[in-house]
């Protein structure tokens, strides 16, 4: 059995931190020791240039070295691993034309596990400890294929209404997916973009902490502007401002994340 523990961010809601946690929470195992593979399942690309500058991402996006022809001629995706600037952390890149990915995935046998296959040999190599995928904002055969791919699901929310109608879609389509792919676990909710002042916030957690079988990570991300400027320079606000408060909040939830997977800090 593989040793690698392949975890996906994701939630149909737009905005609500996926990107953002799923890059820093990779360039935070990769800081405890671990061998991590970050893939982007996203048109938009953020989890490329959270690492990668504009230049590089659009040359990944137009060569054939990215996801989306990984997935479209069902090739090993050993071969669209790029090395990023930082240790212990791999990336395959995406491309702007994933936005075709489902029309792509319709006419293939067995369609929901795509990624899953493509994913076997890396799996095999035992290589990576950790496999991160970011998950589009969006409900579909694509996320579904992700969801299969995975060992479990962490789902960024963001403390505000809509935040949480959009959490009830998503529980939903987890019940579909656990049909074709039962071991699939919740790993958990992460609250993202936390403003303390705001009420609204204590009613979120009161409401999650309502959900049965729901982990909520202990951690959550307050707003930092700091995460943006991180962004802009593409690198993790761990590496960009390493003393920051969001910086030491994703550490926090690195750890957090480590104890519910291997039950202490493991390698
Ligand atoms: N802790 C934070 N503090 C301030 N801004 C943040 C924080 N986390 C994320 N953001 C900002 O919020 C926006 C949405 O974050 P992100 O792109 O990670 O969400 P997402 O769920 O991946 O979005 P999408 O659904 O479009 O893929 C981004 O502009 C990001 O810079
Ligand atoms: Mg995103």
């Amino acid at each position: 059995m593989s040793g690698t523990n392949v975890i996906c961010f994701a939630n149909n809601k737009g905005g609500s931190g996926k990107s953002t946690t799923c890059s820093n929470i990779g360039y935070g195992l990769s800081v405890l020791g671990k061998k991590v593979l970050l893939v982007d399942g996203d048109m938009q690309l953020n989890l490329s240039l959270s690492l990668f500058e504009e230049d590089q991402v659009l040359d990944f996006a137009r060569s054939e070295k990215n996801l989306y022809e990984g997935i479209r001629r069902q090739s090993d995706l050993t071969d669209f691993i790029v090395r990023s600037p930082f240790e212990n952390l791999d990336l395959i890149p995406s491309s702007t034309l994933m936005c075709s990915i489902e029309y792509e995935l319709f006419t293939k046998w067995q369609r929901e596990y795509i990624l899953k296959k493509c994913l076997a040999n890396i799996m095999s190599s035992g290589e990576y400890d950790y496999i991160l995928i970011d998950a589009p904002p969006t409900l579909g055969g694509w996320v579904m294929n992700i969801l299969c791919a995975s060992d479990a699901v962490i789902i960024p929310v963001e403390s505000s209404p809509w935040g949480m109608f959009g959490l009830a879609n998503m529980f939903e389509f987890l019940g579909e997916v656990r049909q074709i792919a039962p071991e699939l676990q919740t790993g958990g909710v992460v609250i993202t973009k936390v403003d303390t002042r705001k009420s609204y916030f204590r009613q979120t957690l009161d409401t999650l902490k309502e959900l049965d079988g729901v982990k909520v990570f202990d951690t959550y991300i307050r707003v930092d502007s700091g995460v943006e400027w991180s962004q802009d320079n593409h690198v993790p606000i761990m590496a960009y401002r390493k003393n920051s408060r969001s910086a030491k909040e994703y550490m926090e939830l690195t750890e957090e994340i480590v104890q519910r997977f291997e039950g202490g800090h493991g390698k």
